[in-house]
């Protein structure tokens, strides 16, 4: 199976199409907005990896849809970028602080333990990324979006959620 964009794109790679759909549709949905500023300094600063995070995996999935060509030290950079990022997470999140702008979920420090499990998922999907190849991206960055979406889907209140439904 060959793909008109893509010849050399295996077909566990299409499948990855799917994915990245949902990604930008729900990273879309994820825009940090200007006209709500997060006041208090430590959930600006968690809101802040996160923008990080993202800016890191769109510089991935550009490469995957051909938005960008394939660029191996950028993508080697971007992995380690959310190697470091995702690594954070636990650190960022661990005091329960709120802001009326925030978009976390309290229930993230009525159930501790599985977020810092799914941030360690987000962790070693992050160690997984294979950014030597085209094709090692397409077998490897699926499994850290859905480590994003999944963590999301719990522990994130998105207000703009209707546009991934
Ligand atoms: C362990 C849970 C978890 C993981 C894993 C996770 N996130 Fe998040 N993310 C959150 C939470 C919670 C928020 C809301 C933070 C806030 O508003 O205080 C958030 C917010 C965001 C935002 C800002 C959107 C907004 O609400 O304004 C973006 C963008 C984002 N995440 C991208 C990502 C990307 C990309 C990944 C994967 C590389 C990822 N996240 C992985 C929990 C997670």
């Amino acid at each position: 199976m060959t793909h008109p964009l893509m010849p050399s794109v295996s077909p566990r790679g299409l499948r990855s199409i799917p994915v990245l759909l949902v990604l930008g549709l729900a990273l879309a949905g994820a825009q940090l907005d200007a006209a709500a500023p997060i006041a208090d300094k430590h959930v600006k600063r968690r809101v802040e990896l996160m923008a990080t995070q993202k800016a890191a995996i769109t510089t991935l999935a550009d490469m995957m849809a051909g938005r960008t060509s394939f660029n191996a030290s950028k993508a080697k950079a971007a992995r380690r970028t959310l190697v470091k990022t995702t690594g954070d997470i636990r650190k960022r999140f661990k005091k329960p602080r709120m802001d009326p702008n925030s978009h976390a979920n309290p229930l993230i420090w009525q159930q501790w333990d599985d977020f810092e499990t799914r941030a360690e998922t987000a962790k070693d999907a992050a160690k997984q990324l294979n950014a030597y190849t085209l094709n090692g991206l397409l077998r490897t960055v699926p499994s850290m979006v859905q480590a994003c979406l999944s963590c999301h889907e719990t522990y994130r209140n998105a207000p703009n959620d209707f546009i991934t439904h």
